[in-house]
């Protein structure tokens, strides 16, 4: 969930970074059988066309990207498993185009994916939300959102590493380590990359995979999205499924697409998005996704007459003669000169009490749900070690050196399994968060007529979070120590349209993205 660490962090180890560096003397498969074409950075859509003109196939992507998480993996630790069946995977849609079968034009046709593993396959990869706790438990089926991708012919290249439990083991702990994955690293600085869907973020922003899949609670999209120069949607909640995602909260739980750019996260949004039965919260939400899909708001005029609300207090506290303010200020000037109308000095009522997830209510509501629905999604697998969260906790005491449980805490498990339900106080906090979502940003963005609230990093993201809204995170900037930081548009329910327009304007104007090596 949460991360509340600062902008700042950095801890860039030189010794590390030249051995990375000595590891990686560059990619040696630029060119594949003596075309130009390179693997590297190459988006969807570059992708797609290298199939058709038969200058790639699947398997030499899939290979390209199987050497990398060799050669990477070890340092960045941005994945917890390989699929085996992937080059099996690769070798059918190779077949399937060929055949011109029906499908192999969709977009995603034989493009490798890799999902946050607290997403559901139900394959030979396991599903453990980074603990050791669930290795060997067997979902009923795949997740929802795997279903659409397998049905849009994408290739599940594996699961990706994550802050274990979506880091709702401990508020305090680190935020991209798991007892299985191991500490993940950002591939620009061997620093911090932020998580929790931090193997998500570091394995496209390494070329360790062309697109994947995250989950957000509270900033588990938008902060790894920052830190690691990549495009993150945390779509509305219920506009993809949450069926067999391991849970926290169905309130504020939603998948979304971690790609190197805004068209690729589109493409997978457009293949993810929709009813799934076994999520009654897609019906609700399945009138907001567009005829057509979301496709049609790529487009580069999208600024155009865009009015974007900027709150400077507290997000843009950087003191006024910083590099941060300066590049803010930069990126304020091109959308308006890209034809958005900027409404500066707003305010957000009760912004301090809504990003304090203790005053808020927030943390209250979270622990009571991730009891209920956490014990809900072990009951529900076919075998599994454990079953309950009591289990889950008796699991990391008895095997203190594996889950280092010493070290690294487990207190929100041991308070989630104190609550008894949704009773008084969980009421009361939750009637809170409607409150403040309605005085705060809805009434911001209804009242000022604005299209998306413009903010630096992951720092939104709880006034996202506790209303079920949309944000998009964009590479804005490498900060004096060279850690990228993102700028976010969030909106109201729905909005990804508009979200869209103006992240893909605000890309197309900037192209900031740089591959880390
Ligand atoms: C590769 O070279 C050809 C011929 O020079 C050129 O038309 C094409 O655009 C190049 N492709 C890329 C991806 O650079
Ligand atoms: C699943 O976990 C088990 C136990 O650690 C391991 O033997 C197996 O290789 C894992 N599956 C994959 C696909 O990595
Ligand atoms: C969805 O809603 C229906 C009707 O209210 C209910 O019967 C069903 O159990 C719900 N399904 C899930 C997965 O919550
Ligand atoms: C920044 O500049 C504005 C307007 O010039 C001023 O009101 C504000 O106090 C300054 N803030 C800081 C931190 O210097
Ligand atoms: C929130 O409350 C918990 C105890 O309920 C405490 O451990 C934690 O430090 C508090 N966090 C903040 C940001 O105040
Ligand atoms: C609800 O908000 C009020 C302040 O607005 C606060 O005093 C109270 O503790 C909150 N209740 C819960 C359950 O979080």
């Amino acid at each position: 969930m949460a991360c509340s660490s600062p902008l700042s962090i950095s801890l860039l180890s030189s010794l590390t970074l030249i051995l990375l560096l000595k590891i990686s003397p560059g990619c040696r498969c630029h060119s594949i059988m003596g075309h130009n074409f390179s693997i590297k950075e190459a988006a969807v859509h570059d992708l797609q066309l290298a199939f058709k003109q038969n200058k790639l196939t699947s398997r030499q992507l899939v290979e390209f990207y199987l050497r990398e998480i060799s050669r990477l993996n070890p340092i960045l630790k941005g994945v917890i498993e390989v699929n085996p069946d992937a080059l099996y995977q690769a070798d059918k849609a190779d077949y399937e185009r060929e055949a011109k079968a029906p499908g192999s034009q969709s977009r995603l046709h034989g493009i490798p994916v890799l999902l946050k593993d607290n997403i559901a396959t139900k394959d030979k990869l396991n599903t453990t939300a980074g603990s050791f706790a669930l290795v060997g438990s067997v979902v009923p089926r795949d997740a929802g959102v795997v279903t659409k991708l397998r049905k849009a012919g994408a290739i599940i290249l594996g699961k990706a590493s994550l802050g274990e439990w979506s880091h709702f083991r401990t508020a305090r702990g680190p935020l991209a380590w798991s007892a299985r994955g191991g500490q993940g690293k950002n591939p620009y600085t061997l620093g911090e990359p932020c998580g929790s869907s931090s193997g998500s973020s570091i394995s496209v922003a390494a070329n360790m995979v062309a697109v994947s899949l995250g989950t957000e609670t509270d900033g588990s999209i938008i902060c790894p999205a920052s830190f690691n120069a990549v495009v993150g949607i945390k779509p509305t909640v219920g506009l993809t499924s949450r069926a067999g995602v391991i849970p926290i909260s169905p309130r504020q739980d939603t998948v979304g697409p971690i790609c190197r750019t805004v068209s690729d996260a589109v493409y997978v949004l457009d293949a993810i998005v929709g009813i799934d039965n076994n999520d009654n919260a897609t019906i609700r939400a399945s009138r907001y996704i567009p005829n057509g899909g979301y496709g049609q708001f790529l487009k580069v005029a999208g600024l155009r007459g865009k009015r974007l609300g900027i709150v400077r207090n507290p997000f843009f506290n950087f003191g006024n003669k910083t590099f941060l303010h300066q590049t803010f200020e930069r990126h304020f000037k091109t959308l308006r000169q890209r034809g958005a109308i900027l409404v500066d000095h707003l305010e957000i009522a009760n912004i301090k009490t809504i990003l304090d997830y203790n005053l808020s209510g927030e943390e209250t509501a979270l622990l009571s749900e991730f009891k209920i629905s956490l014990n809900a999604y072990l009951n529900k697998l076919v075998a599994s070690p454990v079953r309950t969260m009591a289990d889950v906790i008796a699991f990391n005491n008895k095997n203190p050196e594996l889950e280092m449980i010493k070290t690294i805490d487990q207190e929100q498990f041991l308070s989630a399994e104190a609550t008894n339900g949704i009773g008084k106080a969980e009421k009361a906090a939750l009637s809170n968060l409607s409150k403040l979502s309605r005085d705060g940003f809805v009434k911001l963005m209804t009242k000022n007529k604005l299209d998306a609230l413009v903010t630096p990093d992951f720092s939104v993201s709880s006034v996202l979070a506790i209303g079920g809204f949309p944000g998009i995170s964009v590479p804005a900037g490498y900060d004096t120590k060279g850690v990228p930081f993102g700028i976010c548009f969030g909106g109201l329910r729905g909005s990804e349209p508009e979200l869209i327009e103006i992240a893909y304007g605000f890309e197309q104007a900037t192209k900031i993205r740089k591959p880390p090596f």
